[in-house]
């Protein structure tokens, strides 16, 4: 296999910023086939890609003999259904998060991809920001010491416009807390390991939201109790007013260890606060060159606002997983894992109780 013929279900937002420059990075790869359900955004995309088969149809796609591997850039309570017949018609798989709506179909969609013997991937794009990989890493390392606390908030101003299917909780599943905390979720997941209990809250402040009904979260927070014992802390709103709403919003992670503290904010994506214990505070910390980019990726780190170029590494980590025969660095059970926490959530603040987790 030498030409990876592709394809893309779903061609809005996300396909055009980060799975189309992804792609363009990967030598040997085509963007072969186009989905969407609205004709004049896969008019679009055609036009921009020159894909040369497209279809409204998601199921006319993913069975097709020419194509290898699928991304799935759909709304959310599409995943599963796609994710499983692109898997069960032997197809590599990039599912956007969160992959389901609820742990059930998260670890079903693991299962059958792992049964089919394909690659499978959750883009959890946030892992490829240059400074979190190295937080990873001097965590790993023991730069930390024992983590004691974990901390992350995200505070977006999306005012109250109309967010389409995004608030609408029998497409979306969930509001913030899928859409912005998940990534977080899966982040603190990765640096503390696997989540022994939790509580939590999510507010819906916009019933109405441009004039159409919103039933899902603009603002959700959950204190966790890792395994390992250390605490959890994670915020995540819609509604923090003149925050700007991309990725210029504040997007906070913090870390203290028995040994230090690290920290990192969105706007220093090469960059962390470090301090040491009983040290005088919090210094700035570079990320070392080697980190700025995925290993294995041919991104040029010079090239483009470097806030969005580490998202292009995902769609290169994908491709090379195929072609190295290897798991992806993020598969189905990472979107599982951060699944069954984000059910939690939503069970805790429903019954007002902590709640229990598997990990
Ligand atoms: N990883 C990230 O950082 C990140 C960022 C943004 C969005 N996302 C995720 O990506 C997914 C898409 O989000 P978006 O912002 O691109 O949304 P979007 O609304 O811009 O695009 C979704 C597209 O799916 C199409 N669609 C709807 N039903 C379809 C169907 N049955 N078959 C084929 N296409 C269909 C829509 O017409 C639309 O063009 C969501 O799961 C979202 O959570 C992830």
């Amino acid at each position: 296999m030498s030409t990876l013929n592709f394809a893309i279900i779903g061609t809005g937002g996300i396909t055009l910023q980060n799975h189309l420059p992804g792609l363009a990075l990967c030598p040997d790869v085509r963007v072969h086939a186009l989905c969407d359900a609205n004709p004049a955004t896969l008019e679009a995309a055609r036009v921009q890609t020159g894909a040369p088969v497209v279809s409204t149809r998601w199921e006319d796609i993913v069975t097709r003999d020419d194509i290898h591997a699928v991304i799935i850039a759909t709304p959310n309570f599409l995943h599963p259904a796609i994710a499983i017949a692109a898997a069960r018609s032997g197809k590599h798989v990039l599912c956007e998060k969160p992959i389901a709506l609820n742990v059930a179909d998260a670890r079903n969609m693991a299962a059958e991809a792992d049964r089919a013997g394909v690659r499978h991937m959750t883009a959890f794009t946030y892992q490829f920001v240059p400074a979190m990989r190295y937080l990873r890493h001097l965590v790993a390392r023991g730069d930390l010491g024992i983590p004691y606390h974990y901390r992350s908030c995200r505070l977006q101003d999306w005012g109250t416009r109309n967010l389409g299917w995004r608030q609408q909780k029998r497409l979306a599943g969930t509001g913030e807390l899928g859409d912005m905390l998940s990534h977080r979720i899966d982040f603190a997941l990765h640096l503390v390991g696997p989540m022994r209990r939790l509580v939590a809250n999510v507010k819906n402040l916009t019933p109405d939201r441009g004039g159409a009904p919103n039933d899902t979260d603009d603002w959700v927070a959950v204190i966790a109790e890792f395994v390992s014992g250390a605490s959890g802390v994670l915020e995540s709103s819609k509604l923090a007013s003149g925050r700007n709403e991309s990725w210029r919003s504040l997007d906070y992670v913090e870390i203290n260890g028995s040994e230090a503290t690290f920290e990192f904010t969105t706007g220093k994506c090469r960059e962390l606060q470090h301090g040491r214990l009983g040290g005088p505070g919090l210094q700035p910390l570079a990320v070392p060159p080697e980190f700025w980019v995925w290993p294995g990726s041919p991104r040029d780190p010079g090239v483009g606002d470097p806030l969005v170029t580490f998202r292009y590494d995902q769609a290169v980590e994908f491709v090379n997983a195929i072609r190295e025969q290897r798991p992806c660095a993020l598969t189905f059970h990472d979107g599982a894992r951060a699944q069954e926490v984000m059910d939690g959530a939503v069970r805790s603040a429903e019954t007002r109780q902590w709640i229990d987790l598997v990990g």
